[in-house]
């Protein structure tokens, strides 16, 4: 199973980046790719300037990574309660091409923050509007308080409470491929 994997976020060193990658480690068999935003450089959308340029190449590259994965790990940033701008900058884009940018694809949707909140508030967004886009959500995980519950030495979860959370929504994608 080929699982592609990103932070919903632009900053080098993104937390979201960081589970998303520890958390397709937990799918048993899975073969991961995982993506930069960072490297999808867009303007600010406006429908005028798509009329001029149509479907810029870095929002191609993204939608068709996600037309050749098996499944996704996305997690998600949260900037004032909301998507972070990169994010949803390049998923505009992606929607102009089709509006189910995720494709039908079997998919988990996480989210982090430092705080206790663990971003819950775009999971939210993220999870109610799941459908509409195309994701054929699995399962979806909120991660409070990341700098206390994750060791950055090895790279993974180290508190058994969220580390549970996520090895349940590895295995709802897993599940999925034996199914
Ligand atoms: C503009 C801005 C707004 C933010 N708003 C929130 C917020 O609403 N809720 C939250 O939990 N964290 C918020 N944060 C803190 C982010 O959770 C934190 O920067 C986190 O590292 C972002 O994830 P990333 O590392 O994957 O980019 C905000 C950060 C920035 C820069």
């Amino acid at each position: 199973m080929k699982i592609l994997t990103f932070g919903a976020s632009n900053r080098k060193t993104s937390i979201n980046k960081a589970l998303a990658r520890f958390t397709a480690t937990l799918v048993p068999k899975a073969e991961m790719e995982v993506l930069d935003l960072g490297d999808y450089d867009l303007p600010i959308f406006s429908e005028d300037l798509e009329k001029e340029i149509g479907h810029p190449p870095a929002a191609k590259a993204f939608f068709e990574k996600i037309g050749a994965a098996d499944a996704l790990i996305v997690s998600f940033a949260e900037h004032n309660g909301s998507y972070s701008a990169a994010y949803k900058n390049l998923f505009d884009w992606a929607s102009r091409i089709d509006e189910k940018v995720f494709q039908n694809k079997p998919t988990v949707f996480l989210a982090t923050s430092p705080g206790p909140g663990g971003a819950g508030s775009v999971l939210a967004s993220a999870k109610s509007s799941a459908r509409f886009f195309g994701a054929d959500l699995k399962a979806a995980v909120s991660v409070a308080n990341f700098y206390d519950v994750f060791d950055t030495e090895t790279g993974r979860i180290a508190e058994a409470s969220a580390l549970a959370d996520l090895i349940e929504a590895a295995t709802a994608l897993a599940l999925q491929e034996v199914a």
